[in-house]
C-alpha cells in the first residue's frame, strides 16, 4: 500500500501537470492584427448581402470594424472574437460609442473554439494555413446557406459561389499590392442520397426515385420514374436551394431542402406544380 501511495505521489503531479499543460496549450496564432481596409469590409458584407435578419461571426475581429459595420450599416448582429484583450476592449467600447452595442458583441476567445452554429454569416481575415484548418468546421456547423467571407485568402478544395477583386491603394503598406480578393462561400445542404419523390401527373404516372451524390456544392444523379432510368441534367446545389432538370420530361425542379425533406415546385409543359422528396426508400 505505502508503495503504490508513493508511486502515486511520483506519478499523480506528472499527470496533473500533463493536464494542465494540455488545457493551457496555447491558442494557434492565426495571424497579427491587420485591420481590413474599409473597401474590403464594404465588399465583404455587401457580397454576403447582409441584413438585419442576420447574425455575423467574424473570427479575429482585431478593432472589431466587421462586425460594427455589419450592424451600423446593414442593421445586422453579431459577434467578434479575438485573442487580445486590449482589442476586444476596444471593440466594446467603440460599439457603445457608435450606438451598436445592443447589437453586437466582442470576447476574447479562440476562435479555433467558437461555436459557430448561431452564425448566418462568418468573416475571416486570416493567415492562409489557418483559413484551411476551418474548413472542416464551417461545414460542420454552420447551417445549410450560410455564408463565408474570406478576405484574401480562401478555403481549399471548396468552390467559392463569388470571387471580387478590388484594386485599393491601402492594400500595399499591408500586403504590398493593391489588390484585395473577397470570396464568398455558401455552406451547401446535405443532399446525397436516396430521395422518395412525390410528383404531379404531369410529370410522371407514379413516385419517382432519386439517387444524389454529392462532393461539396457539386452534385449529380439519376432519376428512376416511370420504370426509366434518366440521368439528371444541370443539377446545381447553392446552399439550401437545389434545382435540376429531367431531360426528354421537360421538366424543371426546384425546391429547398430541409433536413431529410425537399420541398419545391416542378414546371412541365408549361405548368407548374409541388413536389415534394424524402431522404430514403
Ligand atoms: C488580420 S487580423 C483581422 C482583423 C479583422 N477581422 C479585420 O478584418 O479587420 C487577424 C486577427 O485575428 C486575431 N487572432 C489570431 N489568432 C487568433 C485566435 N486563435 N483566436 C482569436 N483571434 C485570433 C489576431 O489577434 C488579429 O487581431
Amino acid at each position: 500500500m505505502r508503495s503504490l501511495l508513493r508511486l502515486a505521489a511520483l506519478v499523480l503531479p506528472l499527470l496533473t501537470l500533463a493536464g494542465v499543460q494540455a488545457q493551457d496549450k496555447p491558442p494557434i496564432n492565426a495571424g497579427p492584427y491587420v485591420p481590413s481596409p474599409d473597401s474590403a469590409v464594404s465588399a465583404m458584407l455587401r457580397e454576403a448581402q447582409v441584413g438585419p435578419d442576420d447574425f455575423l461571426i467574424d473570427l479575429g475581429s482585431g478593432d472589431g470594424k466587421i462586425v460594427r459595420t455589419a450592424a451600423k450599416v446593414f442593421g445586422a448582429r453579431g459577434l467578434g472574437v479575438e485573442i487580445q484583450e486590449p482589442l476586444v476592449a476596444l471593440s466594446n467600447e467603440l460599439a457603445k460609442k457608435e450606438g451598436t452595442a445592443d447589437r453586437v458583441s466582442f470576447v476574447r476567445q479562440d476562435l479555433f473554439k467558437t461555436d459557430l452554429s448561431p452564425a448566418t454569416v462568418v468573416t475571416l481575415y486570416l493567415l492562409p494555413h489557418t483559413v484551411n484548418l476551418l474548413r472542416a468546421k464551417l461545414l460542420d456547423e454552420l447551417r445549410p446557406g450560410a455564408r463565408v467571407v474570406a478576405h484574401d485568402y480562401g478555403l481549399a478544395g471548396w468552390l467559392p459561389q463569388k470571387v471580387v477583386e478590388l484594386e485599393d491603394p491601402e492594400k500595399v503598406a499591408i500586403s504590398g499590392v493593391a489588390r484585395t480578393v473577397i470570396y464568398l462561400y455558401v455552406v451547401p445542404a446535405k443532399v446525397a442520397g436516396t430521395w422518395s419523390v412525390s410528383v404531379p401527373p404531369t410529370v410522371a404516372k407514379g413516385p419517382m426515385r432519386l439517387e444524389l451524390t454529392q462532393q461539396l456544392t457539386s452534385i449529380a444523379g439519376e432519376a428512376l420514374i416511370d420504370g426509366k432510368t434518366v440521368p439528371l441534367a444541370d443539377a446545381r446545389l447553392v446552399g439550401d436551394e437545389i434545382s435540376f432538370d429531367l431531360p426528354g420530361r421537360d421538366a424543371v425542379f426546384r425546391g429547398k431542402v430541409r433536413g431529410r425533406t425537399i420541398e419545391g415546385s416542378v414546371e412541365s409543359a408549361g405548368v407548374r406544380a409541388p413536389w415534394r422528396a424524402t431522404l430514403g426508400r
